[in-house]
């Protein structure tokens, strides 16, 4: 007989069915409760909340286990690259040859964008975040590219419009931000190699690539590439749910991104770093500060929502900091603060009781800096990364035909009362009691 959930209210019981995945997890369907019962769950913040079922990407934060369509992380960072990843999370199997020739062709050839684009992104001013640009020009991709996602050939064109044009608006936003003339994309390069050239080039010296670089993005890029069902990317869903298009979903994604507990953590880390070298390097006091409770400074770049054993993006780019800072000799005194304060961290009883590990923000933060990535433009990356993942979420939702996302809520307002005329108010009568 199957597992089902029984559930008591003012007497009467009631069965849920019990799920469960591939993988053993398991799940109470409660899709009928409110018809069944009049009741809703509550659940801030969703941590005990599945918003659907999904075959991309699985995750296990007990254990550390992190999987793209059943292959481990730890394999694809070390043997794939990046688009051979994009293509695994958004078709769902690993390309052969000839597929994924045509998946990079296709990508290739649009990486221009429109140069009226170009001139709009010239207007902003040089001050602007990186992300802000990315997150507009991305919204604006539907200007120019009106269209339905209906069809399948329509999708997968606005799917390498978007792999393309998001990595070259990227490097543009960064250029636009130095005050440095825009590089055009390179047909003969690879994607990370190409998004480098149009970073670092200028059109006044030839531009080699180095390939300790890229080896170091490609790695950077594929960890980054999806994380199940986060705030960004549950964004993506809820906005397409509405059947936005893909463009205008992604932006929304991007935005949810954009912020200090989730994908600007990487920014954030850096800055943390800074500031406690600039006020003498006692990173002791910064953790007395982040475990006072009237204090609401954070360790930026630990912790995390899911692993409370440790994230296994964070152990390879643990490696790839080593090796990247080693190849290209780099002597950084934010990283010997970085390892003081993760050694200190990692036997405090505060940071043990709570489960709380570097996470993989902690080090992309340093790997982007010691590649000369300005820390305005580390949330970029992590866009960057990002986007094959939250495209395959969109697409998954929409090809499931999934139900327009609309949470309910438990009202805790002001009960019925009748208007008052301006004349005869007083105080703050709005607010309720
Ligand atoms: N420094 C100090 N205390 C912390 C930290 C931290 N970085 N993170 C959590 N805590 C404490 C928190 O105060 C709470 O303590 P108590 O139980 O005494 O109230 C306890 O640990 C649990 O914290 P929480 O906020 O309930 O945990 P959460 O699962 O809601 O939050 C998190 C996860 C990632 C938002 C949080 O750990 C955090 O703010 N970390 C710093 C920001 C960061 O590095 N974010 C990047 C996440 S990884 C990238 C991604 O996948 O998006």
């Amino acid at each position: 007989m199957s597992e089902v959930a029984r559930i008591e209210l003012n007497g009467e019981v009631f069965e849920l069915p019990v799920i469960e995945g591939t993988e053993h997890e398991k799940a109470i369907d409660i899709s009928k409760l409110r018809a069944m019962t009049g009741y809703i769950t509550l659940d801030y913040g969703f941590k005990n909340t599945g918003s659907t079922v999904s075959g991309i990407t699985f995750l296990n934060g007990e254990k550390g286990i992190l999987r793209y369509r059943g292959y481990p992380i730890e394999q694809l960072a070390e043997q794939a690259s990046f688009l051979e990843v994009a293509f695994l999370l958004i078709y769902g199997y690993l390309p052969d040859e000839k597929t994924f020739k045509k998946f990079d062709d296709m990508i290739t050839h649009h990486t221009l964008v429109d140069e009226d684009m170009k001139r709009f992104l010239e207007a902003y001013p040089t001050h602007a975040h990186p992300m802000g640009i990315v997150a507009a020009l991305v919204a604006s991709l539907s200007t120019w590219y009106p269209g339905e996602d209906v069809s399948e050939e329509d999708v997968d064109l606005t799917i390498a419009r978007l792999m393309a044009k998001v990595s070259t608006i990227s490097a543009w936003a960064y250029k636009n931000h130095m005050g440095h003339p825009m590089m055009y994309p390179q047909n003969d390069l690879s994607y990370v190699e190409n998004f480098i050239y149009m970073m670092f080039a200028m059109p006044t010296a030839k531009y080699h690539v180095n390939p300790i670089i890229a080896k170091a993005l490609n790695t950077l890029l594929i960890l980054h590439a999806d994380h199940e069902q986060n705030c960004s990317t549950s964004t993506v869903r809820i906005v397409g749910s509405s059947h936005a298009n893909l463009y205008s979903s992604i932006s929304a994604g991007i935005d949810a991104l954009w912020g200090p507990l989730h994908g600007g953590a990487n920014q954030a880390v850096i800055e943390m770093l800074q500031e406690i070298h600039d006020d003498g390097g006692d990173y002791k006091k910064f953790m007395d500060k982040a475990k006072d409770k009237n204090d609401p400074f954070r360790l930026m770049g630990f912790g995390h929502r899911v692993y409370k054993n440790f994230d296994p993006r964070a152990t390879i780019l643990k490696q790839s900091a080593d090796d990247v800072l080693e190849a290209l000799k780099i002597d950084d005194p934010l990283l010997d603060i970085a390892k003081g304060l993760e050694e200190i961290a990692l036997k405090d009883e505060y940071f043990i009781k709570r489960k709380l590990y570097p996470n993989v923000d902690f080090y992309s933060g340093i790997i982007y800096k010691a590649l000369n990535i300005p820390t305005d433009m580390f949330t970029v990356m992590f866009t960057l990364g990002r986007l094959p993942g939250w495209i395959a979420q969109w697409k998954e939702m929409r090809g499931n035909n999934e139900p327009i996302g609309r949470p309910r809520q438990i009202y805790n307002g002001a009960t019925e009362r009748d208007f008052v005329e301006m004349k005869n108010r007083a105080g703050k009568n709005s607010v309720p009691a």
